[in-house]
């Protein structure tokens, strides 16, 4: 007989919290406002079921492909300086289109300050993008295939340690689910990745900043973080035999992740918005669950 294999997996409990929030400006309806911090800064996702993104008639048209270039696939907007890129059609279509994406920041912006008002003084607001590909389709090189397992970690924008916490909403209009994995807790993926990681060295990263390669220096954390990112991504054994549980989000639902410490692969799914927002250290409820600092402890070193 030949022995199978199994994937480990934990209660989905374990990995959502399921809130009850119908609206983006709140009130705060919802089953467990003054632990939503706790659940997120521990790692889980925060998924809100009946949390939809309403689109007008006019911004319907914009739910196919071809809005984006065929090389990026993604629209992405910055809310900062209200910049769209690789956004294709008319310069009515684009001022069509910035309107509906940054309605978006608006309303993710809305609903974490609602959620999660401690965090309202020091959140900074990153880029948003709106997904209109279907993910399935895909085919990309190893390190930007997110459809492997992975916390996030960009290599031309270093963090030094702020956390990533980003904000996703299915549109979907025929009702297919966003496909996730949920990995394993990131001790586990520090366990298995950060002694695989080859030392940091100092000069580079100088190097890299200064050609213009990375937008700041990338510091000790920033080279743990991609390096492990990267090295999950090309284990093909670790992908297909780590714990991980399988979710489809639905069309009409949202979820809030700090995607820097949770191990996550999108596997299908077309029509997506996501915000980015970036949060120092400092700002969280409790400053030992950031990647960091958990990093730190492993090594015994400051990784700055
Ligand atoms: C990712 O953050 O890895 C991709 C998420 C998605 O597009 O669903
Ligand atoms: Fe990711």
């Amino acid at each position: 007989m030949v022995a199978r294999m199994t994937k480990r997996e934990r209660d989905i409990s374990e990995v959502l919290e399921t809130l009850d929030v119908g609206d983006w400006r709140g009130p705060a309806h919802t089953n467990m406002p003054a632990d939503a911090v706790t659940a997120l800064e521990d790692g889980k996702v925060l998924y809100f079921p009946r949390l939809g993104f309403e689109l007008a008639e006019k911004e319907r048209r914009f739910l196919s492909p071809e809005v984006a270039d065929a090389k990026a696939k993604n629209v992405s907007f910055d809310p900062n300086t209200g910049v769209l890129k690789h956004a294709v059609g008319s310069p009515e279509d684009l001022s069509i289109m910035k309107l509906m994406i940054g309605r978006y920041y608006e309303s993710a912006r809305a609903l974490v300050q609602m959620l999660l008002p401690n965090y309202a003084n020091a959140l900074e607001t990153g880029r948003t993008s709106f997904r209109p590909s279907e993910i399935a389709c895909r085919r990309l090189s190893s390190k930007k295939d997110d459809t492997r397992l992975h916390v996030d970690a960009f290599p031309s924008t270093p963090t030094a340690g702020k956390r990533i916490l980003r904000v996703f909403t299915n549109v979907n209009p025929d009702g297919q689910g966003r496909d996730w994995r949920l990995g394993e807790p990131f001790e586990e993926v520090v366990r298995a990745f950060a002694g695989r990681v080859p030392h940091y060295f100092g000069a580079g990263a100088f190097l890299l900043s200064a050609i213009g390669a990375t937008k700041s220096r990338r510091t000790a954390y920033d080279h743990l973080m991609l390096n492990m990112h990267d090295t999950m991504k090309a284990d093909e054994a670790y992908q297909r035999n780590a714990e991980q549980n399988r979710f489809s989000f639905p069309a009409g639902s949202t979820w809030i992740v700090y995607t820097d410490r949770v191990s996550h692969a999108a596997m299908g799914g077309q029509h997506l918005f996501e915000q980015t927002f970036y949060l120092p250290v400092s700002a969280m409820a409790d400053s030992s669950k950031a990647p960091l600092r958990i990093l730190e402890c492993v090594t015994s070193c400051p990784l700055v």
